[in-house]
């Protein structure tokens, strides 16, 4: 068949049995344009095709926002850690080259996701183990070269993740992904990894700008990945004495209704905790910041009883 670039015109003579079923995306060899991959037959089947859900298997939860500082690391660990507390086992993936997770749970793994990923480790020996039923996948500087290496792939390398971690398919009951600030080839893995997304909108800073615009890039994955859904949104640092945060908090709750979760309030104990490597929950277990936190666990897990 052949492929014409959308940006360069040019043309490709492909193979097509030689891709993968699964593949949706086409890097242009002359431009590196990446653009959508529509088999000649089915192709409105295969735009509307959503990958398979795994029966019983793990809800995968992605933490996600392309703007900076809004919480997505402390409600990924929080969230991570208190669903562990209560039995479930969870797997923690970072997908950030901070490696902040690593940093806040006060561990410091010497491999982590790109080395699973690479074949250089057996799963085991990639997961560390950084509290009961809580499994790390760290992130951090390593997570540069795997951007490369997904880059450089002509075909699928958006789903290299996602034919990864489905190893763990069995092993675990939840899969609460963290990623990066911006919008970079690791983010649109875990978009096409995860089924859920939670998204952390920072009543202090947060424009619904910036969520609208965040969403509409979510959109346009939503045409290849059906099942992914918008799940959660997260109003974080809410602070009453501004008067910005209840207005932006009432327009979201208009905007999203039941999607929408408790606040975290702006709570100093929050920022202290990761400077000893501990969760909140940890660290100051009767603060609000931990009170609010399980709240956001009562929701995800839907047990109003937990913790009570
Ligand atoms: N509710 C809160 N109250 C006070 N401080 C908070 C709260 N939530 C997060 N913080 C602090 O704000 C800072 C940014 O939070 P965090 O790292 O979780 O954001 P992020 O969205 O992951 O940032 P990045 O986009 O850089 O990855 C951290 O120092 C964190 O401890
Ligand atoms: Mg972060």
């Amino acid at each position: 068949m052949i492929l014409t670039c959308p940006q360069c015109k040019k043309q490709h003579n492909i193979d097509e049995r030689r891709i993968p079923p699964n593949v949706k995306m086409a890097r242009c060899k002359y431009c590196e344009h990446r653009f959508p991959f529509v088999r000649e037959e089915k192709s409105s089947e295969t735009l509307q095709e959503a990958p398979d859900k795994t029966a019983g298997g793990p809800r995968k939860i992605g933490v996600s926002l392309s703007k900076g500082g809004v919480g997505k690391t402390t409600t990924a660990v929080n969230l991570a850690a208190g669903l562990a507390c209560t039995g479930h086992k969870v797997l923690l993936v970072d997908t950030d080259t901070q490696g902040q997770d690593s940093f806040m749970l006060g561990v410091t793994p010497r491999a982590g996701l790109t080395e699973l990923v690479t074949d250089e480790l057996e799963p085991d020996e990639a997961l560390f183990e950084a509290r009961e039923n809580l499994w790390l996948l760290a992130g951090g500087k390593s997570l540069a070269g795997l951007k490369r290496l997904i880059d450089r792939k002509d075909f699928g390398g958006e789903l290299t993740m996602a034919e990864t971690l489905c190893k763990f398919d069995k092993r675990f009951d939840y899969i609460i992904v963290d990623t990066s600030p911006g919008w970079d080839p690791l983010t649109v893995n875990v978009l096409f990894y995860v089924d859920e997304l939670l998204i952390p909108v920072s009543l202090e800073v947060m424009t619904l700008q910036g969520l609208v615009e965040f969403l509409n890039s979510i959109a346009a994955i939503q045409k290849y990945r059906k099942n992914i859904s918008l799940r959660y949104i997260l109003p974080t640092f809410l602070d009453k004495r501004v008067r910005k945060s209840e207005g932006v908090l009432g327009k979201l709750t208009d905007l999203y209704g039941e999607r929408m979760c408790s606040p975290i309030r702006y709570n100093v104990r929050i920022s202290e905790a990761p400077a000893y490597g501990q969760t909140i929950y940890e660290y100051a277990p009767g603060s609000p910041g931990a009170h609010d936190y399980r709240e956001l666990i009562r929701k995800v897990a839907d047990k109003p009883g937990l913790f009570k």
